[in-house]
C-alpha cells in the first residue's frame, strides 16, 4: 500500500479537510452517550491546528437517506467537540454550497469548523463524483480519519479523493490500519482470534479468512450452539442456524486441515429464560437439558480459553462469549476480557459488544489497541479491502 500518512504533509496556511466518524449514539434529548469516536479524532484535529492549517472536519451520523433529518443534526457533537478541544468550532449549519463555502472561506489557520452531517445530501452515500468534486473544492488537503466508515465507499471518503491535489490518512485511521498489519499480516506467534456474537451468519466469512492466518481459533457466544449442534450435541431451546449446521462442520474441518486449534465450549450456563433473572445452572454441552437456553461459557471453558489466550503472543477478539448484557451472563466475556488483558500479548479488540465489555470490566487501558470499528473492523477479519482506504492508495 501506498497510503499517506499525515506527517507526511506539510500543512501550513492550507485548507484541511478530515473526514472523522463522529457516528455518535444520542439519547433521546441528542445528548451523546458515548463520545469515544470524538476524543479518538482530536490528536489529527489538534496536530492540524499546530501545524497552521485552516480545518474542515466532514461527518456522518445515522442513517438519515439523504434528507435533512433534525435528529440526527452534528450541532450537539460540535459543542462537545469545542469542550474537549477548549476551542471556538464554527458549525456549518449548510453541509456544501454558497453559504457553507463562504463561511469556510473566512476560516484562518488553526481555527476549526465542523460542517453538518454529510448524509443530509443525497448524492453522499451514492458516491456521488459531483459532491466529491464539490467537497474537494473547499480544501487543499484530504485527510481521512474516519476508520469506522472505511467499508463505505462514499463521496466524502471515496469520490473526493479523486479531486483534491492530495489525501492522506490521520492518525486514527493510520493506528487501525497498523494495528491490523501487526496482528494479521505478520503477528507474534501464536496467534489467537476469540469470536464471540449472536449469530455464526454474521461471521462466516470472518472465521474463513481467519482460519488461514491463525493458530487458536475460540469460539463463544450464541454462534457457538450451532457449532455444538453440528458436532452431535444437544443445545436444548439455544440460539441455532439450523441452515449453516454444514457451515460449521466445514469449518471445523478446514480448521482440522490447517491444524488450527478450534475450541469451543466444554460446558455454558443455561436458564430457563432469555431473562437476568432466569435460574440457571452450569451444564456440560453434552448434558444440556431440552428446556434450556445457554446463555454463557462455563467455568470450565473460562479455564481452557484462558490457557489458550495465555499461550498466545497475539490475540484478536471480536464479539462477547455470552449475553453479557445481562449482569447473571456476563462473567465468561469479562473473564476472557482479563485473561486477554493479563496475557501480555498484543490484544486488538474490535467490534461494539466487545469494546463496551472491555470498558464494562475497566479493561481498556491494558489492550494493545481498541478498535473504533464495528462493520470495518468485521470486514477487514473478513480479508477486505475497504473502499476508502484502496481510495487513498494513490
Ligand atoms: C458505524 O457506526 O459503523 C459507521 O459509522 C458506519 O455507519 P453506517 O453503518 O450507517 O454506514
Amino acid at each position: 500500500m501506498a497510503i499517506k500518512y499525515l506527517k507526511d504533509l506539510t500543512l501550513k496556511g492550507k485548507r484541511v479537510m478530515i473526514r472523522a466518524d463522529f457516528n455518535v449514539p444520542y439519547d433521546g434529548d441528542m445528548n451523546i452517550t458515548d463520545d469515544t469516536r470524538i476524543r479518538e479524532t482530536i490528536p489529527t484535529i489538534q496536530y492540524c491546528v499546530e501545524h497552521q492549517a485552516a480545518i474542515i472536519v466532514v461527518s456522518h451520523l445515522g442513517r438519515p437517506k439523504g434528507k435533512y433529518v433534525p435528529e440526527m443534526s452534528l450541532k450537539p457533537v460540535s459543542k462537545r467537540l469545542s469542550e474537549l478541544m477548549k476551542r471556538e468550532i464554527l458549525f456549518i449549519e449548510e453541509e456544501v454550497g454558497d453559504a457553507a463555502a463562504a463561511a469556510l472561506k473566512s476560516l484562518k489557520p488553526g481555527e476549526v469548523a465542523l460542517m453538518e452531517n454529510i448524509r443530509f445530501c443525497a448524492g453522499e452515500e451514492k458516491n456521488d463524483p459531483e459532491l466529491g468534486k464539490a467537497l474537494a473544492s473547499l480544501a487543499d488537503v484530504f485527510v481521512n480519519d474516519a476508520f469506522a466508515a472505511a467499508h463505505r465507499g462514499h463521496s466524502s471518503n471515496d469520490a473526493i479523493t479523486h479531486y483534491v491535489k492530495e489525501c492522506a490518512a490521520g492518525f486514527l485511521l493510520e493506528n487501525e490500519i497498523e494495528y491490523f498489519k501487526k496482528a494479521m499480516d505478520k503477528p507474534k506467534r501464536p496467534l489467537c482470534a476469540v469470536i464471540g456474537g449472536a449469530k455464526v451468519s454474521t461471521k462466516i466469512d470472518a472465521m474463513k479468512n481467519i482460519l488461514t492466518k491463525v493458530d487458536y481459533l475460540l469460539i463463544g457466544g450464541g454462534m457457538a450452539f450451532t457449532f455444538l449442534k453440528a458436532k452431535g450435541l444437544p443445545v436444548g431451546k439455544s440460539l441455532l442456524e439450523e441452515d449453516l449446521l454444514d457451515t460449521a462442520r466445514e469449518i471445523m474441518a478446514e480448521a482440522e486441515l490447517k491444524k488450527v486449534k478450534l475450541l469451543l465450549p466444554v460446558d455454558t450456563v443455561a436458564a430457563q429464560e432469555f431473562e437476568n433473572d432466569s435460574p440457571s445452572s452450569v451444564v456440560p454441552v453434552d448434558e444440556h437439558p431440552e428446556s434450556m437456553i445457554g446463555l454463557d461459557i462455563g467455568p470450565e471453558t473460562i479455564k481452557i480459553f484462558t490457557q489458550a489466550i495465555t499461550e498466545c503472543k497475539t490475540v484478536i477478539w471480536n464479539g462477547p462469549l455470552g449475553a453479557f448484557e445481562m449482569p447473571n451472563f456476563a462473567r465468561g466475556t469479562l473473564e476472557v476480557g482479563r485473561a486477554i488483558a493479563a496475557s501480555g500479548a498484543m490484544s486488538i479488540i474490535g467490534g461494539g459488544d466487545s469494546v463496551a465489555a472491555v470498558n464494562q470490566a475497566g479493561l481498556a487501558d491494558k489492550m494493545s489497541y481498541i478498535s473504533t470499528g464495528g462493520g470495518a473492523f468485521l470486514e477487514l477479519l473478513e480479508g477486505k479491502k475497504l473502499p476508502a482506504i484502496v481510495a487513498l492508495d494513490k
